[in-house]
């Protein structure tokens, strides 16, 4: 069986969130190990109780965090990990009906659940937290330009007319 495994792709550059992320991905590996085991459910069943209760605690984690240093997108965020949460609730509960859920069906729930949120969401906090201190790094002057677009827009505007409109997209 394939692991799941953490790797430097996942890595938002919040240490704090990627220790959990980091947590996460063991714990659903853990899970995936114990099902292609053919591990009795009762353990199964404890493994995914213990993945859903961290997550309940990444999520407020990271909640948190994101009100903390006012993240704008928050607000979605926060919807996301509802549906998150619930998806997974909802699937825990076919698991406890139908007994003969395939390891692949697991895998690729899970995979898509964790790895695409921490990729299409989580990735995003990450990329505004360092264009949030590259605007302070400029502001309290320890930094002349943030971006090589940027650069080049100044010496555009600089070797074209004194009036030119910088690009700051
Ligand atoms: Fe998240």
């Amino acid at each position: 069986m394939s692991h799941l495994e953490w790797d430097e792709s996942l890595c938002i550059g919040v240490y704090a969130i990627d220790k959990q992320h980091m947590k996460l991905v063991e714990l659903v590996d853990e899970f995936l190990e114990a099902v292609a085991r053919g591990r009795g459910d009762d353990i199964t069943e404890e493994i995914i109780a213990r993945l859903r209760e961290y997550t309940v605690r990444h999520f407020h984690d990271e909640e948190s965090y994101m009100e903390e240093i006012h993240y704008p997108a928050r607000g979605e965020h926060h919807a996301a990990h509802r549906e998150l949460a619930r998806s997974v609730k909802l699937f825990q509960r076919d698991l406890y009906k139908r007994r003969d859920v395939s390891v692949d069906v697991l895998r690729h729930f899970l995979k898509k659940w964790l790895i695409s949120h921490i990729l299409d969401c989580d990735m995003k906090i990450g990329e505004w937290v360092r264009k949030e201190e590259e605007k302070k790094k400029i502001k309290a002057g320890e930094k002349e330009v943030p971006t090589q677009a940027e650069q080049q827009a100044e010496n555009e505007a600089l070797s074209e007319s004194p009036e030119a409109e910088e690009d700051e997209s």
